[in-house]
């Protein structure tokens, strides 16, 4: 944190918007129990904010700590304790797991709230324009410190680790990903066969004697294995971009492949005992479906 003055300079931040700041706190100071109410309404709509805020306690301390920060942005003295004092915030939401995104989502909310009364109370043109740098800046290098025991975080579990575990995990990541590509390439496979099984299921309808009834529902359970793998290359889309790959759609794929078996099935007296087992199964698999969707949403 002996950086600070770099932190400053790289922000090109002067003595006099130091001074513009200052001048803004007893206004901000009035304004001070209006923010905190608003900042929790914002933050609360997280959805698993109160997983961190988890008891009246905690969440009384952080308000109280929240409006002191605030009050503090407008201090006027931004000296080595200031950002000390940023950087231990910020280690202490790295300590409890705090999602970085949750930061910086907060921080937008405080930037738009501070502009606002900026905007409300509009002097002249010129000094609107100083107050707007002063306050970008000074959010701006909080965000900047309060983040920066995140990047060291995740720098120091990389630096911690040996030369043979690097060169291990670089080769495991691209491993991965060629995997991944693999995958994708035989999802496109299989949604290419799905077509073939429909149009060949079509063809069954009007070329053979299956049956008009039959035939449909065929058809209909060739669209249904269509649609479910259609789901799952999307999936795999989602995971190639980063996001998480949700095990639903391999379930809801072996669904559709059983339903489809059903509604063969359904027209043939003989098979009573198969469809019977099928039917355990897909209700199996429903569970699981509804289970995996659970644990999305908690
Ligand atoms: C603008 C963004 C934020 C600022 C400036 C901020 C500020 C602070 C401060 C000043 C503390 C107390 C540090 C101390 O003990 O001295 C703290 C702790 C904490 N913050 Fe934040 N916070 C922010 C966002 C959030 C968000 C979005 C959450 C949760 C969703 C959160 C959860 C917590 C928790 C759980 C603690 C620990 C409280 C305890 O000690 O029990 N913070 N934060």
């Amino acid at each position: 944190m002996q950086d600070y003055h770099n932190l400053k300079e790289h922000y090109k931040f002067t003595d006099e918007e130091a001074m513009i700041l200052k001048e803004l706190q007893p206004r901000m100071n009035k304004l001070a129990d209006v923010f905190i109410d608003e900042f929790y309404d914002y933050i609360w709509g997280f959805g698993k904010t109160a997983q961190f805020l988890k008891n009246k306690e905690i969440i009384s301390y952080h308000r109280k700590k929240i409006g002191e920060w605030f009050i503090n942005l407008f201090c006027g003295k931004y000296d080595l304790s200031y950002f000390t004092y940023l950087y231990k915030i910020g280690e202490i939401h790295v300590k409890i797991g705090l999602p970085t995104h949750y930061v910086n989502s907060a921080f937008t909310f405080v930037r738009t709230f501070i502009l606002k009364s900026i905007e409300e109370n509009f002097v002249n043109k010129e000094q609107h324009i100083k107050e707007i740098r002063a306050v970008e800046k000074i959010v701006d290098m909080n965000l900047d410190t309060l983040t920066s025991s995140y990047r060291e975080e995740e720098l120091s579990r990389y630096l911690s680790l040996s030369k043979v575990e690097k060169n291990i995990l670089a080769g495991l990541k691209k491993f991965n990903s060629y995997i991944n590509y693999f995958l994708a390439g035989a999802l496109a496979l299989v949604a290419f066969f799905a077509i073939g099984l429909f149009v060949y299921d079509i063809y069954l309808l009007f070329f053979s004697d299956i049956g008009i009834e039959k035939g449909i529902l065929t058809v209909l359970g060739s669209l249904l294995v269509l649609w479910a793998a259609i789901e799952l290359i999307n999936e795999e889309i989602n995971h190639l971009q980063g996001k998480g790959f949700a095990i639903g759609a391999f379930i809801m794929l072996a669904m559709a492949a059983l339903i489809r078996k059903v509604l063969i099935y359904s027209l043939s007296s003989e098979k009573s005992e198969e469809l019977l087992i099928i039917g355990a199964v897909i209700v199996g698999l429903s569970i699981s479906y509804w289970l995996v969707g659970m644990k999305k949403k908690t």
